[in-house]
């Protein structure tokens, strides 16, 4: 009785009990609900695999004394013994229908490749139902998918997803006003899809003015370090929503949604610095990314200390 108590004093302890009644604030090892539940979880697939394997063990010892008493018998009635074959042995004739090796000269042909023969045995029934349950599958996939259409083949299975995806986008941008893509939050975006979409839309429709290498033809050269109207993210961002009133620069704030526009705007700064041949001469004044600025003056002052 006294071990028993004992236990329970450590049971206690360890799931907490007593740490929170004490006056220490401090948490139990064993307070998280969920850990307590996985230990007890634990605990009893360990019983249970205790008390199978008792279980398997004494059901073996039955067995033995089982098959003694049965030799016993025999032997008393002057009879052989014959096992019984196991469930295993029963299991396995079962699944391959095969014909026992001691009754094969049943099944043997009359061939005789210089002492090799052939037997004639049954295919087993897993194969057999395994054909005919393709077949039988066949037939409903070429209904459900090609007759009736009632279940989406791959394509539209990938439309269906994109067109989900595309709907949380949308729910989770009504959701979050904050980002919205304007000239004072656009970013100049490296990912590569976006850099993709961008260079789509430029070909599409800003190359017929500005050729689509970026060299300018109506519009300006987009690839030079000169700008009439700034050249930076926002500088850009804003010329491309905004347009430039009486020229043939469009506002495209209507056209283009402000994701297409910030890709388009950071797609077309790459094309800084590629000097494409019979580029259109440098318009407006020169502009220097800010990290560049920096670079610059550090080269100015290595060189003023020389
Ligand atoms: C119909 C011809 C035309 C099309 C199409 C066009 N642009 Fe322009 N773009 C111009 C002209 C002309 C200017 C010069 C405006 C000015 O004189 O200030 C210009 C100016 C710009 C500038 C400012 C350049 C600077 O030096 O500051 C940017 C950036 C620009 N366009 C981007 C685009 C983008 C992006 C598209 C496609 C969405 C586009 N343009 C489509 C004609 C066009």
């Amino acid at each position: 009785m006294k071990k028993v108590k004992a236990i329970f004093a450590l049971l206690m302890i360890s799931t907490g009990t007593f740490a929170q009644s004490g006056t220490t604030a401090e948490a139990g090892l064993f307070d998280d609900p969920v850990l307590l539940f996985y230990i007890t979880a634990g605990f009893l697939f360990v019983v249970a695999l205790l008390v199978i394997a008792v279980a398997l063990y004494m059901l073996q010892v039955l067995r033995y004394m089982a098959k003694d008493a049965a030799i016993a018998r025999a032997k008393k009635l002057g009879i052989e013994y014959v096992e019984e074959p196991g469930w295993w042995t029963k299991f396995n004739l079962w699944v391959s229908d095969s014909v026992p090796v001691e009754k094969e000269e049943t099944i043997m042909l009359d061939h005789n490749y210089d002492g090799i023969r052939e037997l004639d045995n049954h295919l087993p029934p897993w194969w057999k139902w395994l054909l005919y349950g393709s077949i039988v599958w066949a037939v409903f996939y070429l209904i459900a998918y090609h007759v009736t259409n009632s279940l989406p083949l791959q394509t539209e299975e990938y439309n269906n997803e994109v067109a989900y995806a595309e709907e949380q986008v949308r729910k989770l941008k009504a959701e979050n006003p904050g980002v919205v893509i304007d000239e004072n939050t656009v970013i100049l975006t490296t990912d590569a899809i976006a850099l993709q979409d961008g260079k789509e839309t430029f070909n599409n429709i800003c190359a017929s003015c500005h050729r689509v290498d970026g060299g300018g033809d109506i519009g300006p050269n987009l690839t030079d370090q000169y700008w009439i109207h700034g050249g930076s993210i926002q500088d850009v961002f804003k010329v491309v929503k905004n347009g430039v009133p009486n020229t043939n620069m469009v506002s495209w704030g209507g056209a283009l949604s402000p994701e297409k526009m910030q890709n388009v705007s950071s797609y077309l700064l790459t094309l800084q610095g590629s000097n494409p041949p019979n580029a259109k001469a440098p318009e407006g004044d020169m502009y220097v990314p800010p990290a560049k600025k920096e670079v610059d003056s550090d080269t100015v002052k290595a060189q003023a200390s020389l």
